[in-house]
Parts: structure tokens; C-alpha cells; sequence
């Protein structure tokens, strides 16, 4: 079998990425903590205690040769109460960046990853427009404090998801499930990421800096078992709302200067109640990992030449899986990172790739069952070990691009 190299455009960003509350600990004035208790859920307690041992995480990436780490700021530490800013908080995230840069790796930093203040809950949430003044105060207050340190921001977090979850499915904060209000936090966390925007551009003066929303994409692909019609018309519905519509609305008010894709599975897609959703059929010959998500590398493919019809440059903020075998890691990995070499020959200008996640973590209403890590965590003891197909993914990174038998 021949070898071949797959090599990736010069400054291509390698990294990994995490979030506040998934991998802090010790965060008790956040919404979801209130829901833990409240819905008896697995707490995320002292998640990864990243919080304190960023400095040696951050030493595992740099081992990992990574070029970058996106991490998140816990809004409810930063604003514990209204209109107040917690310097000490603040002074914490300037030293995870600060970390950052002292081991050669460019922060990515996210402003909004799922999670509240406790005093956003009364207020009404993100159903009221007031919170997005109070989320700029934020947002002005970070952005000034980081800008030396960063020159990309995300600023909301996949708004779909947190929507569909907290207020169609109701499984998160604040548990509503009506399409109305649904509809009205979308629109305000849309109008919140452009008006942030407008901040951070405006914060740094004229000088470089790169904004944009991580989007989560879906390649909606038709059930194949009966009705073709009628499904490849669910997967096109599908399509342009949860993929389009939040780009669309950004692009083209000209709030977003690049593509942020978060992309994991597909969906197989058929009506459902008269609604376009997703079919409960089989895995239609495709791996589901320990979650049940159908692993489908061609989609991925599929979702970037979407995001590059923008004709902004893309970057994968988040792509990974959680597996039994590292075998299944590893192969997860290298289809993915096929797919993406596959778009840029046919001319995508996609210009990084962050694994999700750097460390295993707390993963929402799913616990601590679920490992999306490069880096195993043992929650007791809180011992770091680099899983197998993390060196993979290192060399992949030190060398920038893949080795594969052709
Ligand atoms: C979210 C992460 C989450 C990951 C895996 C992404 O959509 O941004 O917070 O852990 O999916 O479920």
C-alpha cells in the first residue's frame, strides 16, 4: 500500500477546545447549576478543576503541539450581580491567556458557552431584550481586559442549540418548550452576537480582529426507508433552519467576519407530526457513537462547502466524538480530517481545526458518561492522561497534514 501525505495550506490552526463550565468546577452561580439541582441531574461539580490547574492543562496542549485553545469566559463569575464586574475574575481569565500565549498557543475566546448569572433567570432570560444590554456590559468589560492576547472572538455559542434544548425540548435551562418563545430568544441571541460585533470591532480600533458566532451544523441527510420525497423535502426544511437561517441572518448584516462550524453528525431527516424532524430508524449502515449520534465524515465535507459559500474563511471550532475504543477515536479523526483536506483541494478556505475537547468533560444533561477528551480525566483524582489517538492527532498537528495508505 502506497503512503500519502495530505498536507494542509501554511498557518493552517490546529487546537482544541473547552468551556467554562464544562471544565472549571467549582461554579455555583451559574443557571445551570440551579438546574441540577432542580431536575436532580449528575452535577458538574468540580468537573475538571481546570479553573485551577489551567497551567498544566495548557501544558498537555503544548505537549499536544497544539496552536490554539479555545477556551470560554463564565459570564456569572465575571457578573456575579448586574452591572458589577468581578476584577479578581477577570485578572483569572488574563492569566489562563497570558498561559496561553507563554506556551505559543493563540486563545480562542468564546463569550457565551450555554450558562447564565443566577440574576439573568428573573429577568426573564434571554426571552427579554434586556438582557443583551446587560450581556454587552460583559462583553465590554472582557473584551477590553483580552484584547492583547487574542485577535478572535466567538461570541454566542451554537444559539440553535441552547434554543432547541431550553426552549423546544425543554432538557436545559429554563425547561420551556414553546415554539414562540423559542423563536424570541433566538432572535434576541442573533441580535446579541451582532451587536457584540459592533463592540469588539469597535474596542479594537480599527486593528485585526476576527469575529464570529460557533455555529452548529448538521448534515441533514434524507431517511432512505420509504416517502424519498417527503424526506428529501424534511432534510431541505431542516437545512435552511438550523443550518442557514442563523448564518444568513449574521451574513448579511455583515456581523460575523468568518465561519465558525461546530460539526459532529448527521441527521437523518422525515416529517414528523406534519414538522420536518428527525427519523427514529436504524443507523442506515453508518457507526453511532456512545451517544447514539450517526458518525458521518462525508458530512462534514458537505456542511464546509455550505459554510464557504459565505465567502468568508472557515474554521472548525469543534469536531470530535465519544467513543468506547480508541481505535474508533482514532478512525473518527483521520475520516474527519480527510473531509476537510477533500473541501480545501476543491478550493474552501477553511483555516483551522479545533477538536472538541481538550480534556474530557461535563457534558450537559449527559454527566460524566460521555468522553469527547484528547485527554482522559479521572474525576476523582483528577489525573490527566493523553489518550492514544491524541498522539495521532499530535503528529497531525506538528506536521501539518496526515500520512494516509493510499
Ligand atoms: C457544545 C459542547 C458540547 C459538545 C458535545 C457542542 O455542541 O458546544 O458544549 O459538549 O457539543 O455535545
Amino acid at each position: 500500500m502506497a503512503d500519502s501525505f495530505l498536507r494542509f495550506p501554511k498557518d493552517f490552526l490546529w487546537g482544541a477546545a473547552l468551556s467554562a463550565y464544562q471544565s472549571e468546577g467549582g461554579n455555583a452561580v451559574c443557571d445551570w447549576y440551579q438546574w441540577e439541582q432542580k431536575r436532580r441531574l449528575v452535577p458538574a461539580g468540580n468537573a475538571c478543576r481546570h479553573y485551577d490547574f489551567f497551567e498544566s492543562d495548557f501544558d498537555i496542549a503544548a505537549q499536544l503541539h497544539l496552536g490554539a485553545v479555545r477556551i470560554s469566559i463564565e459570564w456569572a463569575r465575571v457578573c456575579p450581580r448586574e452591572g458589577y464586574i468581578e476584577r479578581s475574575v477577570v485578572e483569572h481569565y488574563r492569566a489562563v491567556c497570558r498561559a496561553l500565549r507563554a506556551r505559543h498557543i493563540k486563545p480562542l475566546i468564546t463569550l457565551h458557552h450555554f450558562t447564565n448569572p443566577l440574576w439573568v433567570s428573573p429577568l426573564k432570560g434571554w426571552e427579554s431584550s434586556r438582557v443583551i444590554d446587560a450581556f454587552l456590559f460583559f462583553v465590554r468589560a472582557v473584551v477590553a481586559a483580552l484584547r492583547e492576547y487574542t485577535d478572535m472572538w466567538l461570541v454566542i455559542n451554537e444559539p440553535e442549540v441552547y434554543v432547541y434544548n431550553g426552549y423546544i425540548a425543554g432538557i436545559w435551562p429554563p425547561g420551556c418548550t414553546n415554539i414562540g418563545t423559542a423563536w424570541r430568544v433566538l432572535r434576541n441571541m442573533l441580535a446579541a452576537s451582532c451587536a457584540a460585533y459592533r463592540e469588539i470591532k469597535s474596542i479594537y480600533c480599527g486593528e485585526m480582529v476576527q469575529v464570529s458566532m460557533p455555529h452548529h451544523m448538521r448534515y441533514f441527510r434524507q431517511c432512505p426507508v420509504s416517502n424519498f420525497g417527503q424526506n428529501a423535502l424534511a432534510a431541505w426544511c431542516n437545512n435552511m433552519v438550523f443550518n442557514r437561517y442563523p448564518l444568513d441572518y449574521l451574513a448579511r448584516r455583515q456581523a460575523i467576519d468568518c465561519v465558525a462550524v461546530n460539526y459532529y453528525c448527521n441527521s437523518f431527516s422525515a416529517f414528523k407530526n406534519f414538522l420536518p424532524g428527525e427519523c427514529s430508524c436504524a443507523s442506515h449502515g453508518l457507526h453511532k457513537n456512545t451517544l447514539g449520534w450517526h458518525v458521518d465524515a462525508q458530512g462534514l465535507y458537505q456542511v464546509l462547502t455550505q459554510a464557504c459559500s459565505y465567502g468568508l474563511p472557515v474554521y472548525i471550532t469543534e469536531n470530535g466524538t465519544t467513543e468506547h475504543a480508541d481505535a474508533l477515536y482514532k478512525e473518527y479523526l483521520v475520516r474527519h480530517i480527510q473531509a476537510i483536506h477533500r473541501a480545501l483541494t476543491q478550493g474552501c478556505d477553511i483555516r483551522g481545526y479545533l477538536w472538541w475537547a481538550l480534556l474530557d468533560n461535563f457534558e450537559w444533561d449527559n454527566g460524566y458518561g460521555p468522553r469527547f477528551g484528547l485527554t482522559h480525566v479521572d474525576y476523582t483524582t483528577q489525573e490527566r492522561r493523553i489518550k492514544p489517538f491524541a498522539q495521532e492527532y499530535a503528529k497531525i498537528c506538528k506536521e501539518n497534514g496526515i500520512s494516509i495508505n493510499a
